[in-house]
């Protein structure tokens, strides 16, 4: 039996990681919105079902341990800061920078899940671990197909700003 302790602060970091998978579907939709490459645009779709479910597994997970989702969630320290650069950016309607922000924020989840699977391994938790896992290949998928275009986001991205290629 993991102390209580521990129990807590596995939670806590299901609770945050929950709370990063929801701020991660925000994003998705402004990036959505904000790209007119097709192929791209089916990509973040694709991307945004993976989103949902991962947020799913965590919330299973949250309960099995008698826990909810928190109500009032504020992103903070480095996650919160990127997070609202992201949003922020969206806006400005740029592939390069949709890319960009979008790398950072797949390497901030990969090291989420890195941390969550060892918390719950410590707490005995298998089943959280196994989740970590599974939302973490995603990510790490996402984050390839991201690194395999960045000619094209360049390209996009001076396309953009109406530089004549
Ligand atoms: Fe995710």
């Amino acid at each position: 039996m993991a102390s209580q302790q521990l129990t807590d602060q596995l939670v806590k970091h299901i609770d945050e990681a929950l709370g990063m998978e929801q701020n991660v579907l925000r994003m998705l939709d402004g990036m959505i919105e904000t790209t007119e490459d097709e192929e791209i645009r089916n990509e973040l779709r694709h991307h945004k079902l993976e989103t949902e479910q991962h947020a799913e597994r965590l919330e299973k997970r949250l309960a099995a341990h008698d826990a909810s989702p928190s109500t009032v969630r504020e992103a903070t320290g480095i996650m919160g800061g990127l997070m609202k650069g992201v949003v922020d950016m969206v806006r400005q309607e740029k592939a390069g920078r949709n890319a960009r922000d979008g790398y950072a924020t797949e390497h901030l989840e990969i090291a989420s899940y890195q941390l969550l699977e060892r918390v719950a391994q410590k707490a005995g938790d298998e089943e959280t671990a196994e989740v970590a896992r599974k939302n973490r290949k995603d990510e790490e998928a996402i984050a390839k197909k991201i690194e395999a275009n960045w000619d094209r986001f360049a390209e996009l991205s001076l396309q953009e700003a109406g530089v004549p290629a």
